[in-house]
């Protein structure tokens, strides 16, 4: 296993490139099942849980090719409908394999993702959605099955406790490709990640419109054609970067980035005080003046992201004044907290909220992450802290993140990747909040 040793204090400068945006290219990565042929998607970043989706789809018969951000999928042999456990519980992304799976093929079997890191997360309104499409779905040994001769195109409310679902939005949209007439989607996901999935289906083929709004509806048609597509920039990865510039008090350049898909967090930075002007791909981000602390939520797209909600609590914790932080989206999504208490940090949970006494000066300890934006908020944490932090179990931060330390080194951080020799408390199975034990490798991630 692999850690990071950060040396806090130095403000980043510089220039930063962004990669393209994990959570869109694995649901078109999935969706490439629907299609019998030639699939190339451009700026695929080079990440672990795209070499996951890489062996599921190899798993079902696929030939895949990832070459510097070009990956390349072959779905004519795919002659499987079965995702294993061994997989799916590696990453939760790989459940959208079951709207593509279905809707080619009339049968799906894929495994239920399990336990989350990050909350309850349930699949109900994927499941309801393809069974408003005419699917017959049941649960048997932790599997789902999922059959039908014909999807029918049909009216569907997805909407859901917690709001709407991304990939649950994503799994429907691509079944309906192929299903008899129209299909409507309310309470659609809004996220560029699914309206760059609607583009690529669409450049295959597809009748897709109103994607990037609630209500998405899509006209079947008869088969989907071989594909190229280039993958939206990753707006949580640039996000993290404008968050760790702040945190740092530096002033950095982020280009490939998209601006238009980060308003919100733009403007939560401005309120705390950063400077930031915008061009189409560029952002540029300064901290010359005191910052404050704010009070912010996580929502739904185009609110600021549940994925940068662990990253600014690291930054509001070096902020001075109170913050208040809300996770509408994954009320339980508090996992780092525990991990900046440890550097300094003072933070109480009160009911759905954690409430933020900024403006401490963190220590660099030793930590260790959780999940993967967890892992990125203890990164920024610790280049903002005084000393050494040694950040453990790297390989979440590896999930989402392409050479994040090579890149906050090019902006003059001071991080070292290297094995982590120390025992893991009680190896590789240790005891819970909740007193079970759990086998790390058994756990589903984000
Ligand atoms: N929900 C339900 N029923 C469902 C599905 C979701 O109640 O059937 C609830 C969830 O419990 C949650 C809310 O709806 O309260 C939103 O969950 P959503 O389904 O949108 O999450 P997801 O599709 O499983 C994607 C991203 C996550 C990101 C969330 C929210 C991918 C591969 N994953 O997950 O990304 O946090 O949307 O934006 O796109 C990450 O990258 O670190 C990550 C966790």
């Amino acid at each position: 296993m692999e850690m990071l040793t950060v040396q806090g204090g130095a403000p980043l400068r510089g220039d930063v490139y962004v990669d393209g945006a994990k959570n869109a290219a694995l649901p078109i990565m999935a969706a490439s099942i629907l299609l019998n042929g030639d699939v190339r998607i451009n700026r695929v970043p080079d990440l672990v849980d795209v070499q996951t989706m890489s062996l599921l789809l190899q798993s079902l018969g696929a030939t895949v090719r990832h070459s510097d951000d070009i990956l390349q999928i072959d779905t004519r042999r795919i002659n499987l409908h079965h995702a294993d456990y061994e997989l799916v519980c590696r990453m939760r992304a790989s459940v959208c394999v079951l709207g593509p799976l279905l809707a080619r093929f009339g049968r799906a079997s894929v495994s239920l993702p399990g336990g989350c890191n990050i909350g309850h997360r349930p699949i109900d309104l994927h499941l309801k959605g393809l069974a408003a499409l005419g699917a017959d779905l049941r649960i048997e040994r932790g599997y789902v099955i999922a059959e039908a001769t014909q999807l029918q195109g049909a009216d569907i409310f997805l909407g859901g406790p917690g709001g709407s679902t991304v990939t649950g939005t994503c799994n429907v949209m691509t079944a309906a490709c192929l299903a008899k007439g129209r299909t409507a989607i309310r309470a659609a996901a809004c996220e560029p990640e699914v309206v760059d999935l609607a583009r690529f289906l669409n450049a295959a083929g597809a009748r897709i419109s109103g994607p990037g709004t609630s209500i998405i509806e899509i006209d079947g048609v008869d088969e989907l054609t071989s594909v190229s597509h280039t993958v939206v920039p990753d707006r949580i990865e640039a996000a993290t970067f404008a968050i760790a510039a702040t945190a740092t008090r530096g002033s950095i350049s982020i280009h490939n980035a998209q601006p238009e898909h980060m308003t919100s967090v733009l403007d939560a930075l401005r309120a705390i005080g950063a400077t930031i002007s915008v061009t189409p791909n560029q952002i540029d981000i300064s901290t010359a003046g005191p910052l404050n602390g704010v009070e912010l939520a996580a929502l739904p797209f185009p609110g600021i992201p549940t994925d940068t909600q662990a990253q600014f609590m690291a930054l509001l914790a070096t902020v001075p004044g109170v913050s208040v932080v809300t996770d509408r989206v994954f009320p339980d999504r508090f996992m780092h907290v525990s991990e900046l208490l440890r550097m300094g940090a003072r933070i109480r949970r009160e009911g759905a909220s954690v409430v933020i006494d900024g403006g401490s000066q963190l220590t660099g300890t030793r930590v260790m992450a959780s999940d993967l934006r967890a892992s990125a908020a203890l990164v920024i944490a610790a280049l903002a802290a005084n000393g050494e932090s040694q950040i453990r179990r790297t390989y979440h931060l590896d999930r989402g993140y392409t050479q994040l330390d090579q890149k906050l080194n090019g902006l003059g951080a001071k991080v070292l990747r290297r094995e982590d020799n120390s025992p893991s408390p009680g190896g590789p199975h240790y005891l819970q909040k909740d007193s079970t034990v759990r086998n790390t490798s058994e756990q589903s991630f984000d």
